[in-house]
């Protein structure tokens, strides 16, 4: 696994594991397997119900919680400075930990700035190490930064091929904020593992199309969290740095980037 330092010094693995409708008994038996086959950083959010089943498998796992880095996200209710204390508490609660590693808005709510403060706070008292936000796209961060006494670690965004979103990404690394790609498969709006450049690609380097959509996105520094129920494609998932794209290769990757949301969400 590799790491990298977010602008207040945490470690943060590269690829973590996605945790959206992954929910009761079978989802905790996949959290523990993630965790089995060698993820370390587990995406959950108050808004995917399952943060309980995230709290549990870790506490099972026996993993040291040092080792771990557990992301979380705040919603709507939780949209005032009040409401996100008790969010974060109700998160640890869940979470049965006592600190979060990494804590988001979930979108762009028009009371963002104040959670953000509730973060801030929290971040000042070390129950969470690190703060930011999630779906903000350039207008929504460059606005929210003026605000901000600490500037937001991460954005998690959509980002795959066909989206990459390194527009955002070049403007946000200029403040020191990390993108994280969401549905860096599109969730399957497109047939991603079925690109013939992507097989061909990884052909060469005797890997799957998933492996060298992820690859592409890690070595232009985007961080990932791909999910799946799958203990197969957990592994190949997360085995994706024992190879280097060619410059050539990026290029050409480069080409299925359409400038459009898959999702038009925001
Ligand atoms: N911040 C936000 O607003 C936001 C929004 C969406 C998601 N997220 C986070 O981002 C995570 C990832 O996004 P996502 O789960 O929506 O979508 P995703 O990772 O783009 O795609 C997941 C889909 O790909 C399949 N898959 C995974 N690995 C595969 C492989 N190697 N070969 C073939 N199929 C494979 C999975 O199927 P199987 O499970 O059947 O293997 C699942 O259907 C989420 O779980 C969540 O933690 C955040």
């Amino acid at each position: 696994m590799e790491y990298l330092r977010l602008n207040n010094g945490v470690r943060m693995p590269m690829v973590g594991f996605g945790t959206w409708d992954i929910r009761g008994k079978k989802g905790k038996a996949c959290i523990l397997e993630a965790l089995e086959v060698g993820y370390r950083l587990i995406d959950t959010a108050q808004m995917y119900d399952n943060e309980d089943i995230v709290g549990e498998a870790i506490k099972e796992s026996g993993i040291d919680r040092k080792e771990l880095f557990i992301t979380t996200k705040l919603h709507q209710p939780w949209a005032s400075y009040s409401k996100a204390k008790k969010g974060i508490e109700q998160s640890l609660i869940n979470l049965k930990t006592d600190y979060i590693d990494l804590l988001l808005i979930h979108e762009p709510y028009e009371n963002a700035l104040e959670m953000y403060q509730a973060f801030q706070k929290a971040s000042q008292s070390g129950t969470v190490r690190a703060i930011g936000i999630s779906n903000f796209n350039i207008a929504k961060y460059e606005s929210f930064i003026q605000h901000c006494n600490i500037l937001p670690a991460v954005n998690q965004v959509e980002s795959h091929i066909y989206y990459p979103q390194f527009d955002l990404k070049a403007v946000m690394a200029q403040h020191g904020t990390q993108m994280q790609a969401w549905g860096s498969f599109t969730e399957g709006r497109k047939d991603i593992f079925k690109e013939a450049l992507l097989i061909e690609i990884g052909a060469k380097y005797h890997k799957s199309a998933a492996q060298v959509a992820l690859r592409y996105l890690v070595q232009n520094k985007v961080a990932v969290i791909p999910k799946s129920a799958h203990k197969d494609r957990m592994k190949e998932n997360i085995d994706i740095f024992d190879f280097e794209l060619s410059s050539e290769d990026m290029d050409q990757i480069r080409t299925f980037d359409t400038g459009s949301s898959l999702f038009r969400w925001y």
